[in-house]
């Protein structure tokens, strides 16, 4: 997608390059840095911290960072268990969406036992290239997918724009390319369908106001910020067409785990009959699981993050204390949307109902 006009990915390999480049999040919207990331440690960092960040994008990430792990363990005497750790550590970053374990287990896959070191090395690293196009090739579709029903919403009221509202950042920058509730729009504005989005800022580490603004603001998407609890207001007030998120992690029955607050949205939505969608590519659907609630493990994050706002004042980059010292703060970072809730889902093979039979019908080598 663009930035200033420019061509990007969030992660890549540059041709002969024995590193991986991504693009640093941490510093949006104020600054756009490119960081070299040169071994497996330096990529658990960036996940973990959050340089990058998004289901798809950690999915990325992981298999990449496996085939760091794999191009300089070629002289290790055993080979597979010296990535299996690598594996381990990038597992171990974060808990809720499930690509990041997809990607390591992608990467494992690929090993002949039978093969020397230099051999399975070179096929991890194209496993890894091959596992980020897929990303971006899912989101792509789901873009086709997903703007039919915008497209529908507008036939319906053609005279003023579809009103999308999205929480948190499930835009490009959360996979390797045109990412997933966001996919839908950048595809209906593309087309000349007339679209405002609805940033829901996404406390507390402020995605939408910082990441989804931002990419939407470099499409020229026509987009407001508001705060996370205005939603169910403008709902309330006709102001929202149809919701659409992310998920990080989605059960074959269709609970969808995504960033903290989605629910609240799913429940005003349900109240006032406004469409929920889910957009996801299937690396998100973890096949084991039938009750989110229950069996996705929610991850807790340090609380200076509830604690403490962070920007840009004239002096740069600030954080301020915004709550007593002697305050404790809970920070969890997901929330899971019963199925119940959601309208629809948009994967890469089409929308289906959040339902296991609806879901299987699209996906039939998971029965
Ligand atoms: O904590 P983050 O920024 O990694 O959380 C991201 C989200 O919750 C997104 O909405 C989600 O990943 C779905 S789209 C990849």
């Amino acid at each position: 997608m663009k930035v200033q006009g420019k061509d990007f990915r969030t992660i890549w390999r540059k041709p002969n390059s024995k590193s991986v480049f991504l693009i640093d999040q941490r510093h949006l919207p104020f600054e756009f840095v490119i960081e070299e990331i040169k071994n497996v440690d330096e990529m658990c960092t960036a996940i973990a911290e959050m340089h990058v960040r998004g289901a798809g994008l950690i999915g990325a990430s992981a298999a990449y960072g496996m085939a760091l792990a794999a191009e300089q363990g070629i002289k290790e005497a055993d080979f597979e268990v010296h990535l299996r750790k690598a594996g381990e550590k990038l597992k171990a970053t974060r808990p809720t969406a499930v690509n990041l374990a997809f990607g390591v287990e992608s990467m494992l896959e690929t090993i002949r036992p039978g093969d020397g070191n230099e051999e399975n090395a070179k096929r991890i690293t194209e496993a890894a290239e091959r596992f980020a196009n897929a990303d971006a090739d899912m989101c792509r579709q789901i873009g086709l997918y997903g703007s039919k029903i915008i497209e529908d919403i507008h036939t319906l009221n053609p005279g003023r724009p579809v009103n999308v509202l999205t929480h948190c950042n499930a835009g490009w920058l959360a996979f390797v390319d045109y990412g997933s509730a966001l996919a839908p729009v950048y595809e209906a504005h593309r087309r000349g369908i007339p679209v405002h989005v609805w940033v829901d800022e996404t406390r507390p580490r402020n995605q939408g106001s910082k990441l989804t603004a931002w990419e939407l603001a470099m499409e020229g998407v026509p987009h407001t910020v508001i705060v996370d609890n205005t939603g169910g207001h403008l709902m309330q007030h006709g102001m929202v067409d149809i919701c659409i998120v992310g998920s990080d992690r989605t059960t074959r029955t269709g609970d969808v785990a995504n960033k903290i607050g989605t629910y609240l949205k799913a429940l005003a939505a349900h109240d006032n009959n406004v469409p929920f969608y889910a957009a996801m590519p299937s690396s998100t659907i973890d096949w084991n699981l039938r009750d989110g609630i229950k069996e996705i493990p929610i991850e807790e994050r340090n609380q200076d993050e509830v604690l403490c706002f962070d920007g840009m004042s004239e002096h740069g980059r600030t954080q301020v204390k915004i709550s007593p010292e002697e305050s404790k703060a809970a920070n969890f970072g997901f929330d899971v949307t019963p199925a119940r809730l959601v309208s629809g889902m948009i994967t890469e093979r089409g929308v289906t109902k959040a339902n296991e039979e609806s879901i299987l019908e699209k996906f039939p080598e998971r029965r």
